[in-house]
């Protein structure tokens, strides 16, 4: 008997008493003991009938007709002048004529009221009085549908549901101590008024307390409500650990001069990834407008190094090359932007933004995509920082494997490629390191910035166990539908 709850106890040794007619509560102790074969659960459908106010005062009152009746009857052979009924009934009275004449109680002649036979009271009337009596009085068609129909009394149908012990279920409650059930506390659901309780419990009664076991392998339908979309719960994820590390948010425009795009992260006006090959450069707008001055440090950054002892790229810097107008390659112009606006402040923002690239789609590549983007400045930031920086990222993302690579970019030394393992693969996420003197200078940025650029795509792909970038796009319902959050 332990594997069944106090409350299914309690049903068995109640049933020995004979079927119980079933309430919510009952039926739903009912439930796994009907499925152990121990009680039967009997469904017949019954109809109910409630009066109505109408119906309770023609019950206290009786009938609009028996009241005219009555009258009638105590005005003797002559009949009742029908204004005399009218004035005693009100209302009532208008009811009671078409009836008088209905149930053949009485005649109209000329103007009078005159009774015919003996008018004994009939089924409705019966009815009536039963139902005013007793609520479930048992409901009868025929004598019914007339009160029904005069709005005196509501009818409902409803399944009325029975439980009774199978004899299996028979020889399970015989076994069952009863006098134990009576003292055991069960503790149905864990509320705040159980657990306030509890404290003033004796240790006895905690003791004796059984706490309802959940089936947690019972079948339950699947449900599926409306959710934030995987992609979209990443980028929260993300915005949370970079907030939770004391990071500002900042964020950019997709359309972008080519200045603040690369000029100003020191890419050579040359550089391959400027061409049209791997840009997208606007036709409307086709430029937009840069300050004189930024062009003129940008001019001179590039050509000559300015103060920083670069030697620069050399001659040629083209201001209109500056001015072409694009959709940004990476989310790199944000920081450069937020470092241009704010030069002399220590700061640790980041961003997560989409960059566009003439890329050939396929299962890693998308020509639209998210980049995770940001900076550190401080007196004193180093290489080091950064590295630690990417790898508490990626710890709490949950990818503590990260390794790093030198590389090139042309706005940082040294330059970093980060990789994180993933089934045994190393997987190329991003890029990091720290801004050169020609980008920090014409800022007037003071303090080393420690910088990096992350895909977010790729990182979502791990983070969902998907084989093709693609798949992060395809509106497939399922897949939205049965992906965990
Ligand atoms: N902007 C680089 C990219 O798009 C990433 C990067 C950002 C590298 C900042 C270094 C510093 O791949």
């Amino acid at each position: 008997m332990t594997d069944w709850s106090l409350a299914e106890q309690r049903l068995l040794v109640r049933l020995l008493g004979g079927a119980v007619s079933a309430d919510a509560s009952s039926l739903k102790a009912a439930s796994r003991l009907a499925v152990a074969g121990l009680v039967e659960v009997s469904e017949q459908s019954t109809t109910r009938a409630t009066l109505t106010d109408e119906g309770a005062e023609a019950a206290e009152k009786g009938l609009p007709e028996r009241r005219a009746i009555e009258l009638i009857q105590q005005a003797g052979g002559g009949g009742l002048p029908m204004g005399d009924m009218m004035g005693q009934l009100g209302a009532a009275g208008k009811v009671a004529v078409g009836w008088l004449k209905k149930k053949g109680w009485a005649s109209i002649e000329q103007g009078r009221l005159v009774a015919q036979g003996e008018a004994p009271p009939g089924p409705d009337e019966t009815l009536l009085t039963q139902l005013a009596a007793d609520p479930d009085a048992p409901w009868d068609e025929d004598a019914g549908a007339p009160l029904a129909q005069r709005g005196l009394v509501h009818v409902e149908d409803f399944v009325q549901r029975s439980i009774a012990l199978t004899e299996a279920g028979k020889t399970a409650a015989q076994s069952i101590d009863a006098a134990i059930l009576d003292q055991a506390q069960e503790i149905n659901q864990v509320t705040p008024a159980v657990l306030a309780a509890w404290s003033d419990w004796t240790p006895e009664q905690r003791a004796s307390a059984q706490l309802r076991g959940f089936g947690l392998d019972a079948d339950v339908a699947p449900r599926h409500p409306g959710k934030a979309h995987p992609l979209t719960h990443i980028i929260q994820e993300i915005r949370d650990i970079f907030v939770s590390l004391g990071f500002q948010e900042i964020m950019g425009d997709y359309v972008e001069s080519a200045f603040w795009n690369m000029d100003a992260l020191f890419i050579p006006q040359d550089h391959p990834a400027r061409d049209m090959q791997d840009t997208f450069y606007l036709d409307a707008p086709a430029t937009l407008d840069v300050a004189d001055a930024d062009l003129e440090r940008g001019k001179e950054i590039h050509e000559t190094g300015g103060e920083t002892g670069s030697t620069g790229w050399g001659p040629g810097f083209d201001p209109a090359v500056s001015q072409m107008a694009l959709l940004r390659t990476h989310t790199t112009n944000t920081t450069v932007r937020f470092l241009a606006e704010n030069p002399k402040q220590a700061c640790k923002v980041f961003g997560i933004g989409k960059v566009f690239r003439k890329e050939t789609m396929d299962a890693t590549h998308l020509p639209e995509f998210y980049q995770i983007e940001g900076i550190v400045t401080e007196p004193g930031a180093n290489f080091n920082m950064l590295v630690g920086l990417c790898k508490e990222f990626f710890t709490r993302m949950g990818f503590p494997e990260v390794r790093f690579r030198p590389a090139y970019f042309p706005y940082t030394e040294p330059s970093m490629e980060i990789d994180v393992l993933y089934n045994g693969k190393w997987m190329e996420l991003g890029g990091c390191g720290v801004f050169r003197p020609e980008v920090t200078e014409p800022l007037d940025v003071p303090d080393p910035v420690l910088a990096w650029g992350l895909g977010l795509e790729r990182l979502a792909m791990m983070r969902l166990g998907l084989k093709d970038i693609r798949d992060l796009y395809v509106s497939d319902i399922k897949w939205l539908q049965e992906t965990p959050l």
